[in-house]
């Protein structure tokens, strides 16, 4: 049997109501497929722990990390009681950081029995890979404020690209589109107002791309390419983009095709010299927080993402990951008014029915 150590980090808010139905269905799973997984639960990177403690995480959390194979996340974040930037620049950002997860993989796909909120678009017609940066670029803790409060107060935030983190994400987004049917990469960009660092960006784009033959990519700006996601988002592939412009294209995206409450996301080290991290692409959600009623299907396929990269795409993890993609299609394919859905898909199911009636079809 093959054996999987996992910290489960719930998080805040709807990340601590996710979380328990993504462990039912890798219960279920890994039962049937003989897959071991101890998990270690860890109560903190989250806003309750940041209220006893003063901080987010223990000073020992990278040991504590280091002794897992990979990180299932569900969000942090809560904005009245503790500054967004302080607990996820003390917990999320560092894992992406520390751990040298440097690709932030993002799924947009159309499902059969989800209305998308674009006129005519059907199940098929959507089915991409945002490729984002994921450790450097416009995320950066480089600057200040200077002369507060005075007439002569201004703000500074420096970007950093390394030819290393540059080349290497592109890299990983090249290979995944030449391993796709339709070998089409789009580039985001924004050479033409971001005048330093975009035309160099371009320019490595370009020297990757001539390995890549076989590759069919353009560059677009992201401007335009914003709207190409709502006006024609059955062209695209795969998108490479940096830190910044992929987290706004991999909420935009999932908004395409139905609801953020989908969408899924793997924090890889591609290398595994460090464990990868698995996540929602959305938040905490403090607006339905403590209900029961957030749509649990981003964390569950989040879970069968971190199968598959544990399993290295062979195996009885693979074998758990397509069946889990599966529970998701047909549960979602049932359509609205007939099969359990939440109320971001137009339902009145709540979190633990769509769980149980995914885990239920795995049983
Ligand atoms: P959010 O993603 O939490 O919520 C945005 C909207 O989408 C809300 O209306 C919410 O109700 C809805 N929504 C999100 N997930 C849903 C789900 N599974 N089912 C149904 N509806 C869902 O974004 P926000 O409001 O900008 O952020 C809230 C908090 O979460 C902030 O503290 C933010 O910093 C944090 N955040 C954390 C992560 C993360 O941990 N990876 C990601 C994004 C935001
Ligand atoms: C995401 C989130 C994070 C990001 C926030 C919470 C820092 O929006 O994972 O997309 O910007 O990366
Ligand atoms: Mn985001």
């Amino acid at each position: 049997s093959q054996r999987h150590t996992i910290a489960v980090i719930p998080g805040d808010g709807i990340g601590k109501e996710v979380m328990p139905e993504a462990l039912r269905v890798l219960d279920t799973v890994a039962r049937r497929h003989g897959i071991e997984l101890a998990y270690r639960e860890i109560e903190w990177a989250s806003c309750d722990y940041y209220a006893r403690h003063g901080k987010m995480m223990p000073d020992d959390w990278k040991d504590q990390l280091l002794q897992t194979d990979a990180i299932l996340f569900g969000a942090v974040g809560w904005p009245d009681s503790v500054p967004d930037h302080i607990s996820l620049w003390g917990s999320l950002l560092k894992f992406r950081r520390e751990f040298d997860q440097y690709v932030n993989l993002r799924p947009a796909r159309l499902f059969e029995g989800v209305p998308s909120p674009l006129a005519n678009r059907q199940a098929g017609d959507i089915d991409f890979w945002i490729v984002r940066e994921n450790t450097e670029g416009e995320y950066s803790s480089i600057g200040g404020v200077m002369f507060e409060g005075t007439d002569r107060e201004f703000v500074l935030q420096e970007s950093v690209f390394t030819r290393r983190g540059s080349e290497r994400v592109l890299r990983f987004a090249f290979d995944l589109a030449q391993r796709r049917a339709r070998r089409t990469l789009t580039v985001a960009t924004k050479s033409n107002g971001i005048a330093i660092s975009m035309p160099w960006w371009d320019k490595l784009a370009a020297e990757i791309g001539s390995e890549y033959p076989d590759v069919t990519w353009d560059k677009q700006h992201i401007d335009i390419l914003s709207a190409r996601f709502v006006l024609s988002p059955d062209r695209f592939d795969v998108v490479v983009a940096t830190n910044l412009f992929g987290d706004i294209l991999s909420d935009l995206g999932p908004a395409c095709t139905g609801t953020i409450g989908l969408a899924p996301s793997a924090n890889l080290d591609p290398e595994r010299r460090f464990p990868s991290l698995f996540e929602p692409v959305h938040g905490s959600a403090p607006d339905i927080a403590g209900k029961g009623i957030a749509n649990p299907i981003a964390m569950i396929w989040s879970a069968a993402m971190m199968l598959e990269f544990l399993g290295r795409g062979t195996g009885p993890e693979q074998a758990a990951h397509d069946e889990i993609i599966a529970a998701i299609e047909a549960t979602l394919r049932e359509g609205p008014g007939t099969g359990p859905r939440t109320r971001d898909l137009g339902g009145t199911s709540s979190t633990a029915e769509v769980g149980a009636a995914i885990a239920a079809r795995l049983a």
